[in-house]
């Protein structure tokens, strides 16, 4: 059920016109979402929000709910936001301005937000939308083919902690998929095999293109599946982009066991306007039923903001301390 899998959090319209305003505030104040100061000042910002939506993602946090929410009613006007751009190169700068600072009023209760140099050109806030010719992509460009569950950037060490996804369209209710790993009922055999190095993730496509050969064999050493507390462990996962060590069919059928009770654990959430979808990174897989993309300006479009609980453990992957963006 939806509710057991999320923590719902809605504004009401009193609430809902006073975080706009709060965003209004803010845009007079700061030249972008992307500004470095709105970001450093965003957690005090943050403080004037609702109660029960401080508190709940404060309660996120620290693993006192369910490991993904659902906050809704920040108003969208979906003339105001343009058309769902053909390419994320291609769209009007400003146009979701107001969403996105929402996104990072949010994500500012959670950490920091950062980005990859190897993920639409580094920008800090990402588009999620179809792109012609990538229907079957395993990115969030992908339409026909299910977007198998994956932990989000599962391959490298500094992954993110948290992924807010903020819905501006979605007019033919695409379902977001969601699962956690405190559902998992493993047996004692293959949560040792797991929480083992036995396992290489790869990075994905969108990733690899930006790489050189050299960086994208140095995810070719082993990692372990399951980490942190055994009895109710993080899981790092991306089944189209991983496999068990050659010669290791233990580590395979492990794998495999976890994955289908992944997959069976998948909850549908079909994002309306102005909803976000926030899910711990560390204890959550999430994916995309398919669909059939329209391409006409009206397709399902996400915005993606990715939060890390501590930036300074990738300072050596950033250019200088201001910086946000990892070279993947
Ligand atoms: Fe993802």
């Amino acid at each position: 059920m939806l509710r057991d899998a999320l923590a719902i959090m809605d504004l009401d319209e009193a609430q809902a016109a006073s975080a706009q305003e709060l965003v209004e505030e803010l845009r007079d104040r700061h030249t972008s979402p992307e500004d470095e100061d709105f970001l450093r000042s965003a957690q005090a910002e943050s403080l004037s929000l609702p109660a029960h939506l401080t508190e709940g993602l404060r309660e996120l946090r620290y693993d006192d709910v369910p490991p993904a929410a659902l906050v809704r009613g920040f108003p969208v006007d979906d003339s105001a936001i343009g058309p769902t751009p053909s390419h994320w190169r291609h769209r009007e700068p400003g146009r979701t301005a107001a969403q996105d600072f929402w996104l990072g009023l949010l994500a500012s209760l959670l950490g920091d937000p950062f980005c990859w140099s190897t993920l639409q050109d580094g920008r800090l806030y990402n588009d999620i939308h179809p792109i012609k010719g990538n229907e079957l992509h395993q990115t969030g460009h992908g339409s026909t083919s299910v977007l198998e569950f994956h932990t989000e950037d599962a391959f490298h060490e500094y992954r993110c902690d948290y992924i807010l996804l903020l819905s501006l369209r979605n007019h033919d209710r695409v379902p977001t998929t969601v699962g956690a790993s405190r559902a998992l009922r493993l047996s004692g055999e293959d949560r040792d095999v797991l929480f083992q190095r036995r396992f290489v993730i790869r990075p994905d496509t969108e990733h690899r293109r930006h790489m050189t050969e050299a960086e994208i064999a140095s995810y070719e050493r082993p990692v372990a599946v399951l980490f942190g507390d055994r009895d109710d462990p993080g899981v790092r996962v991306d089944p189209p982009y991983m496999e068990a060590l050659p010669g290791d069919p233990e580590a395979a059928a492990a794998l495999g066991r976890l994955c289908e009770q992944l997959q069976a654990g998948l909850v549908d959430v079909a994002l309306e306007p102005g909803d976000v979808l926030v899910i711990d990174n560390q204890r959550c897989v999430h994916g995309r039923k398919p669909f059939r993309a329209r391409l006409d300006g009206t397709d399902r479009w996400l915005r993606k903001l990715t939060v890390t609980r501590d930036l300074r453990k990738s300072a050596g992957q950033r250019g200088h301390p201001r910086s946000r963006v990892l070279r993947g």
